[in-house]
């Protein structure tokens, strides 16, 4: 039994929610700390009931385990759990299962007796789910919130020389049941742990207030600092403050200010709080794109006039609010080009570094993301840091997520102190970053009276930031059923409208209707589960032209597959249900913009295009056409980047050259010439496209780095005049063509894909019912037979073939009737193989990477090389397909030969060409499991249905889809 605790069991009770922890603070570096990280001893017991409490100090283990880190990812036979809205555990709140996972962790520090001479606070970074902490085997004390520091002072219990550290940690809790986010489940110290000695009078405390007025260009900061005594307050401290522009320069004079004693004035006292201000005359703002970082500097006075201490604290001035259904930075509005983040790496789980955070980082702004939802609880506070200095929107999320019990916890009063104060901790720790713009109440736990509690303590204590909640504006206010939630709703707990996976038509209707007087900002969209992300630009097509619309987020940003050995020395990524975990939600948590590895998915190009920071249009004014060129960005011109055209006729560049160097303003538009002039043959097509490139390295990508691209088409190409039925008569070739001979498996109607994510869950197909997402698409094309029978038995398919010149060139003629029944079919096409020394692949249509109708805005159509891709979605699925494609050569690196494919009717189709077949694909559960065929599988697709994101959220868009009716295409084959 826990000595102390053992048997009040404060983690099964959610009103405790802390012992003897210290208030929370913004982020201090003190001079003297003393980092634990690193290895631990570490005993493993299946409930908090078995532990000894002898084992509190003793180090003999079965186990060394590494802090921070997730004993679940640590081989101690306890393993990761997912789950998205169950619980892993049957009951309800605050039930816990008969089994608690529960380490102990246990290590040896030294201090030497100047420790002891003052305050010594141990801070526990992170702990899963909650903790209690005893040292030399005496209960120090007990937190909970997974996702915030806890500090506790240590000083009593200190010894000079060896002391032993235990701290034990619980896997689940009653604190679970707000911590259900969509995520594994895991467990353990996974963020740092240090000691830190305070001096006996020091600074506890420090709140900046950097508002900006954008008008006078004024920046006004407080610098509120809190003295804390180790012992008896005395008199005669001040504190003296000084401020150094973003250059280092010194602001104005250091300015002091003397820290109250109680026994001045008690009825008058504040605390042993002092409060200086700042004026700055001509100030540099703070925003993501000019992050502009001011340093204050903070030193605690001693009675004698001598420097107790002294505090840094960087500031950025800038103000946020919402007016006219607008987000104003520094009463500009700005667009969230933004994206869900989650901490994850495929080896740590929930452990990441400060280069893992920074990688994220990178990769995200060199797709241009700019803002970031901090899903679903707050980071380590060195990732603020990193927005701070790289310039980073966030929303700071407070970590409450009760999805299972959606609609109970948010009114159930024994969670009404753990709600506020796990939001109320995340602001006092965080309010110092310029950053976080935005305060969010958590994720998916309804609306209720804790959360209105928790809104009017952060209103009130940091009016600063407009708070943001999605479960206000979806379930609303009780009393306001006749007012629609978004534009009435939960007005208390949310300032944006933040709904999630909502379709196109219903975010442009809020917009027009330009009803209340919130912003409409997605905290969730576009979800990246497998290849998605369709309708990108549909839906920045309306973001960008309706008042009210200012971006979102797209979910998520990066895969949680956790790499795991299999037999046989393989490893793969693994996903719910792959450790044996149950119950399980499988590949959900496989849905992300980047692989568990950070590799960016091909959606990202379209990511980056859809995000960019500047736009060129065609315009036609008075019958000539011009450029329309937007800069999109709220603060800055474009004097970073430098522009460059290509001219290209029928995809080929035939005149490159750098356009004149403007500088764009801020959130302005101009009209430019064309940069040449256009001549070119009658049937031609011709191509202007337009490039921004970085002029100088910086820190998401080096110099050259293309920020935004923009394919303005100057002329179609005439319509092909082929007449197919006049050919269809000519005389036909008895012989093998040279074309045929090279066949692996011959040319044949194919209708199928692998289905993708969106097209249902082929790994959980019961999550269809369960969980109300997701699409039936996969089921009913199994149910027609697309995926097991022949095409040519399900539609009327009229095919014929014609050669010329001694075989070498082949026409083939397709005429598929696709019947009523068969609407909204994958694709209709054909399929063909050739051996795999078929390896280099070039085409005129749209590329380099991956696109698919509903998500090619952002290809450019042009000449490409590639190689066949590799398989980039962790669950294998449909993948590759190329669209609009005039033409594709098939290269042999061994015998040399070239295959070339022109498409004469209609102007172009689309196609894919890669070493899996689309049932290799399907069978496959796992990236890992699939191999290469010795094969090129080649598709030609007249139609193929787009991607959408139905895997949660709107399926494909009605014009993306296949709609029964007659399609003829032909297209000729040479081999040379
Ligand atoms: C949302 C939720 C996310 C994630 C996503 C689906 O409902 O907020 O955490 O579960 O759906 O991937
Ligand atoms: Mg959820």
């Amino acid at each position: 039994m826990l000595p102390i605790i053992g048997e009040l069991r404060p983690w099964a009770d959610p009103r405790i929610t802390q012992i003897n922890r210290m208030p929370m603070h913004a982020t201090i570096r003190r001079e003297r700390r003393m980092s634990l990280d690193g290895e631990w001893s570490f005993d493993l017991f299946s409930h908090p009931d078995e532990i000894d409490s002898a084992v509190l100090s003793e180090l003999r283990a079965s186990k060394k385990i590494v802090v921070p880190g997730n004993w679940t990812m640590q081989d101690t036979g306890d393993l990761p759990h997912y789950t998205n809205i169950q619980m892993p555990f049957a009951g309800s709140p605050p039930d816990l299962p008969d089994q608690i996972a529960t380490g102990v962790y246990r290590r040896i520090f030294i201090v030497n007796d100047d420790w002891r001479q003052s305050q010594t606070v141990l801070c526990v970074g992170g702990a899963e789910s909650v903790h209690a902490v005893y040292l030399n085997g005496e209960f120090v004390g007990y937190g909970t919130d997974s996702r915030l520091p806890s500090e506790y002072d240590i000083s009593k219990f200190l010894m000079t020389g060896e002391n032993i550290l235990a701290i034990v940690v619980l896997r689940y809790s009653a604190m679970s049941y707000i911590e259900d986010q969509d995520q594994w489940w895991m467990a353990g110290l996974h963020r740092g742990v240090f000691i830190e000695s305070r001096k006996v009078v020091c600074i506890a405390d420090i709140v900046c207030k950097a508002d900006f007025d954008s008008k006078k260009k004024l920046g006004e900061l407080t610098v509120d600092a809190e003295i804390s005594f180790f012992g008896e307050p005395k008199p005669g401290f001040n504190v003296r403050s000084s401020l150094f522009s973003p250059e280092g320069k010194a602001i104005g004079k250091a300015q002091l200010a003397k820290v109250p004693h109680i026994a001045d004035q008690p009825y008058l006292f504040v605390g042993h709080r002092t409060k200086i201000s700042w004026n700055v005359d001509n100030c540099a703002a703070w925003s993501a794109e000019a992050p502009n970082l001011y340093q204050v500097e903070t030193q605690l006075v001693g009675p004698s006039g001598e420097v107790i201490e002294t505090i840094r604290q960087r500031v950025g001035f800038r103000r946020v609010e919402v007016r006219d259904r607008q987000l104003l930075v520094n009463g500009q509005p700005i667009w969230i080009f933004g994206v869900n983040r989650h901490d994850h790496d495929p080896d740590n789980g929930s452990t990441v570094s400060i280069e893992d955070m920074r990688r994220d980082l990178e990769v995200m702004r060199s797709h241009n993301i700019i803002a970031i939802r901090g899903a679903h609880y707050p980071n380590d506070s060195t990732f603020y840091d990193l927005c701070d200095e790289l310039g980073m929107y966030v929303v700071d999320e407070a970590n409450i997520e009760g999805h299972a019990f959606n609609t109970s916890i948010c009114d159930d009063d024994r969670y009404l102190s753990a709600f506020i104060e796990r939001g109320a901790r995340m602001v006092q720790r965080d309010r110092n970053h310029p950053s976080i713009i935005l305060w969010s109440l958590g994720n998916e736990t309804g609306y209720g009276a804790n959360h209105d509690a928790l809104a009017g303590w952060i209103r009130r204590t940091d009016s600063s930031r407009p708070l943001h909640y999605e479960g206000a504006i979806f379930h609303g206010d009780k009393n306001q059923i006749s007012k629609s939630n978004w534009v009435a709703g939960g007005l208390h707990a949310s300032d944006i409208v933040c709904p999630m996976y909502v379709p196109i038509d219903a975010i442009k209707k809020y917009g027009d209707d330009g009803f209340g007087t919130r912003p409409l900002i997605m905290c969730e969209y576009s979800h990246a589960m497998g290849n998605s992300n369709g309708s990108l630009a549909d839906y920045w097509q309306v973001i960008g032209n309706t008042p009210g619309l200012q971006g979102g987020f797209i979910w998520e940003f990066k895969d949680h597959g956790l790499r795991q050995k299999l037999t046989g020395g393989r490893t793969r990524l693994a996903v719910g249900g792959d450790f044996g975990d149950q119950p399980n939600d499988r590949s959900f948590v496989a849905d992300g913009l980047v692989s568990s590895e950070c590799e960016p998915h091909p959606a990202m190009h379209e990511v980056a295009w859809v995000y960019r920071p500047i736009t060129s249009e065609l315009k036609k004014v008075k019958g000539q056409p011009k450029i329309l060129v937007t800069n999109r960005q709220s603060f800055i011109g474009t004097e970073k980047y430098f522009a460059h055209f290509e001219l290209l006729i029928d995809g080929v560049v035939t005149e490159s050259g750098s356009l004149p160097k403007w500088n764009l303003a801020a959130r302005s538009s101009r009209l430019f010439s064309l940069p040449c002039r256009i001549v070119a043959p009658s049937k031609s097509e011709v191509h202007l496209n337009i490039f921004w490139r970085l002029k100088r390295d910086s820190w998401f990508a080096s110099r050259n780095h293309c920020v935004a691209w923009d394919q303005l088409e100057l002329k179609r190409k005439p319509k092909a005049v082929f007449n197919a039925a006049k050919r269809r008569n000519a005389e036909h070739f008895n012989g093998v063509s040279e074309f045929e001979k090279l066949l692996v498996s011959p040319v044949e109607l194919f209708l199928w894909r692998a289905p993708i994510d969106n097209d249902g869950y082929k790994l959980m197909p019961e999550l269809f019912d369960k969980q109300g997402t997701g699409s039936k698409a996969m089921q009913t094309w199994r149910d027609l037979g697309l995926e097991s029978q022949n095409a040519e038995n399900l539609v009327k398919h009229v095919f014929s073939r014609e050669v010329r010149d001694d075989g070498r060139e082949i026409d083939f003629f397709h005429d598929v009737v696709v019947p009523k029944s068969l609407d909204d079919i994958p694709r209709v096409g054909v399929r063909f193989s050739l051996g795999d020394e078929f390896d280099k692949i070039r085409w005129f249509g749209r590329g380099p990477f991956e696109n698919y109708p509903d998500r090619n805005s952002g290809s450019i159509l042009g000449e490409w090389t590639a190689k066949p891709d590799s398989p980039p979605y962790l669950v294998p699925q449909e993948f590759g397909l190329r669209t609009d494609m005039r033409w594709v050569e098939f290269a042999s690196s061994k015998s040399k030969k070239v295959i070339r494919i022109e498409i004469l009717q209609p102007s172009s189709l689309h196609f894919s060409a890669t070493n899996f077949s689309a049932h290799d694909l399907f069978a496959a559960e796992n990236q890992c499991d699939l191999k290469p065929r010795q094969e090129l599988i080649v598709h030609l697709d007249v139609a193929h249905r787009g991607l959408g994101t139905a895997s949660c959220g709107p399926d494909v868009l009605e014009k993306y889809r296949i709609k029964s009716g007659t399609f003829s295409f032909c297209y000729r084959v040479t081999v040379r």
